[in-house]
């Protein structure tokens, strides 16, 4: 009798202690996160501009990848003799407007890929509020072009981002699901990483990563993803989003994380 609940007070105390632990883990990702933009349907191209450069250096990780000159494609200077973005956008697909390339560049990169590079660019508006595409797409046309973004473009039913940060907030992704592979996919994990026969080949395969990793190198590794580098991916150290401490709720976390785990 006094044996079972006594374990039962160490099984409760043990999964407090593991909660807390996350918790305190998590906040950690979140302050690096920039302050929240507010920006409603009466916001000035001009207020959208500076907003969206916040964004592009901050929050929106774009210099991870653009701005080195080898990753990605330079967007603030010229790249190979078309200029800035600004200037080239609105010649990259026939019939597409710059404001309309953009979008598609942040919402669906792999419907055009750019000459030279990989598919690699993770889909922006699983990871930022409409508000924050719109504002980088306005400052993404400042660079060489003409700025067309407005308030109308935001979409009307947009709430506002929720207060400490970017991301989907506080309710998590895929309105909040816990299913795992659900998970894998909404968070966007699919578009660089295989589990089983589905997913892209940016990053490790992650079907047996739980033979490599155990759960607390797993959750060290998302929460944190410079902490290490897997091995033979050197190449793509910095290309792993460090966002997912906001954009995943703490229970969804903990499934996911448990979920590679398991994968032996
Ligand atoms: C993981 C690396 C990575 C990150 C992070 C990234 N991009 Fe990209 N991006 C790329 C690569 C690689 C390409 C070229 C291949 C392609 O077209 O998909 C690209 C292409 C683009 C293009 C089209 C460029 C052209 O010349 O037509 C735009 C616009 C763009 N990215 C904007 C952004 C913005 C804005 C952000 C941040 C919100 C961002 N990217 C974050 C890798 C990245
Ligand atoms: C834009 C591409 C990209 C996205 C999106 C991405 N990752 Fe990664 N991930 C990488 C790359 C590249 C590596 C290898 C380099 C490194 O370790 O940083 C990696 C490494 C890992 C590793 C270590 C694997 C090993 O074999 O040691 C884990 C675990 C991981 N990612 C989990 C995730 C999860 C879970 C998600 C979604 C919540 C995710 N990643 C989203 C690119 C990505």
């Amino acid at each position: 009798m006094w044996g079972t609940n006594l374990r039962i007070v160490l099984v409760v105390l043990g999964t407090l202690a593991l909660y807390t632990l996350i918790a305190n883990k998590i906040p950690q990702v979140q302050s690096e996160v920039p302050q929240t933009l507010t920006l409603g349907p009466n916001v000035t191209t001009e207020q959208l501009v500076a907003a969206g450069e916040k964004v592009y250096n901050g929050a929106g990780g774009c210099t991870t990848c653009h701005g080195l000159g080898t990753r990605a494609p330079n967007l603030l200077t010229d790249e190979k003799g078309q200029g800035p973005i600004g200037a080239r956008c609105g010649r990259r697909e026939p019939g597409k407007t710059c404001k309309q390339y953009l979008f598609e560049s942040l919402d669906n990169p792999t419907a055009y890929v750019v000459a030279g590079y990989q598919p690699i660019m993770p889909v922006m508006t699983r990871q930022l509020p409409p508000e924050q595409i719109w504002a980088v797409i306005a400052f993404l046309e400042s660079q060489g072009g003409t700025e067309d973004v407005t308030g109308a473009d935001i979409p009307a039913s947009a709430p506002p981002s929720p207060p400490g940060g970017g991301g989907t907030g506080a309710g998590g992704v895929a309105g909040g699901s816990t299913d795992p592979m659900t998970l894998f996919r909404a968070a966007g994990c699919v578009g660089c990483h295989k589990i089983g026969a589905e997913g892209g080949n940016v990053g490790p395969d992650l079907s047996h990563v739980g033979a490599r990793r155990s759960a607390e190198s797993i959750r060290t590794k998302i929460l944190d993803p410079a902490s290490s580098t897997a091995r033979g991916f050197e190449r793509f150290a910095g290309i792993m989003p460090k966002t997912f401490g906001t954009t995943l709720t703490a229970a969804q976390f903990e499934a996911l994380v448990r979920f590679l785990a398991a994968h032996k």
